[in-house]
């Protein structure tokens, strides 16, 4: 039967330096859940980082290995996810320049977060190729994996959907290899006589009639398939669709539903806002924070009555609190019950509550760089040999193996 732990995740950060709740909420808790389910591929995109901070690089060594403590810490666990750094991986950088040879410079130009970012970050002179071709390189990280799914937040959709289309793209321009053919049916028959049989009626419904779920059963057929090679059953995925081989699975984004995580002057919590509490944050800068936090603006006084859903305090009582504290909130807000500290004193307790085992785990951490970097070496040496294998086959595909 084909599994979930079938499918890869893969996964990527710029390395910002130390991480703060937003990311512990919004993306990091949601790895550590499927780490368990899915054979994971987590990446500190270096490189990315470089298209914007290519004046001063300096920071980003030490960001990278700030933010692998940050994800130790929380839990990431690398003996059952593949940690490891973009740079590291030089075949990211081959595949990129490949799939720039047949990615329209339209379709960069179109994503858009191209010209968000250079709005946003306009004391950057972000007019270069690199800058430009960001979401390609996205693709790479994605693709060289073959991933299925890429967890991500809202504003990394159209990315996710670019990577879609230029796997689909490369699939259709070197897909069939010259008699995919007869090598569909030969692998076909590696599935055993009933399966190749089954299989055979289920492409003849889908390809006559247009039967989508006759093609949904196939896929599963041959997904289940434990003895026929990758390459075979790519070929097999492929010729359902008419096409040939199909290197590149077109991935999914899988949207991480996460409550918002106000920073401390009520925006969404963000370093370039400057509003950040991070994950390791001292305890008494925590509380120093949350209770300077802004709240409804028209509860000025103690005795004024205040609405929770104009306050960003209530937006931490969503991700931290329970129903019944919930509640406490809501009465004691509408009703001038309780005063603004008091209501922000159970979030200073459930944030320093949840970041002491953190703490904890990233003093040991930071205590011992040699296993920090042994677990990042062996990350590296495993995704690379999966890169490897793939730009052999990319390679190939292209006609680019002088052996
Ligand atoms: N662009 C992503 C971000 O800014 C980071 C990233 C790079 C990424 N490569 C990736 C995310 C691959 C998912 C998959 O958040
Ligand atoms: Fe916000 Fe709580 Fe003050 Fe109400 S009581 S305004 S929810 S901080």
């Amino acid at each position: 039967m084909a599994t979930s732990a079938n499918y890869r995740v893969m996964s990527g950060m710029r390395p910002t330096g130390a991480l703060h709740l937003g990311h512990y909420h919004g993306v990091l808790k949601n790895w550590v859940r499927l780490q368990n389910e899915y054979e994971c591929f987590f990446s500190i995109v270096d490189w990315h980082a470089l298209t914007t901070e290519y004046e001063t690089p300096g920071a980003i060594e030490r960001n990278v290995w700030e933010m692998i403590i940050d994800w130790l810490a929380v839990g990431i666990n690398p003996g059952a996810a593949k940690l490891y750094i973009q740079s590291r991986i030089p075949e990211h950088a081959e595949l990129h320049l490949l799939l720039s040879m047949l990615t329209p410079q339209s379709w960069l130009e179109r994503v858009p977060s191209y010209k968000e970012q250079q709005e946003r970050l306009h004391e950057k002179d972000l007019t270069t190729y690199g800058f430009l071709g960001y979401p390609l390189l996205q693709t790479a990280d994605i693709i060289i994996f073959k991933a299925s799914y890429v967890p991500v937040g809202e504003d990394q959709v159209a990315h996710v959907e670019m990577a879609r289309e230029v796997a689909r793209r490369f699939n259709y321009l070197y897909g069939r290899d010259p008699g995919f053919e007869s090598k569909a049916e030969r692998a076909a028959r590696k599935m055993g006589k009933k399966n190749n049989k089954l299989y055979f009626e289920l492409l003849n419904k889908y390809q006559e009639q247009g039967d989508a779920q006759a093609l949904e059963k196939a896929r599963a057929l041959v997904e289940a398939q434990q003895n026929i090679s990758i390459s075979d059953r790519e070929r097999l995925v492929g010729y359902l669709e008419g096409g040939g081989k199909m290197i590149f699975p077109e991935p999914r984004a899988l949207l991480t539903e996460a409550p918002k995580m106000p920073g401390t002057d009520g925006q969404k919590m963000s370093k370039s806002y400057n509003n950040t509490i991070s994950l390791r944050e001292p305890s008494a800068r925590v509380e120093d924070k949350v209770r300077t936090m802004p709240t409804d603006p028209a509860r000025i006084r103690r005795k004024d009555p205040g609405d929770p859903e104009k306050c960003p305090v209530w937006d931490l009582h969503k991700v931290y609190s329970d129903e019944s504290l919930k509640d406490w909130v809501q009465q004691g807000c509408r009703s001038a019950g309780i005063g603004c500290l008091d209501c922000k004193k159970p979030l200073i307790e459930a944030i320093i509550r949840e970041q002491a085992p953190i703490r904890e785990r990233a003093e040991d951490y930071i205590n011992d760089p040699e296993t920090v970097r042994a677990i990042i070496n062996e990350g590296c040496e495993t995704a690379r040999d999966v890169a490897r294998e793939t730009l052999t086959e990319v390679r190939e595909a292209m006609g680019l193996d002088y052996a």
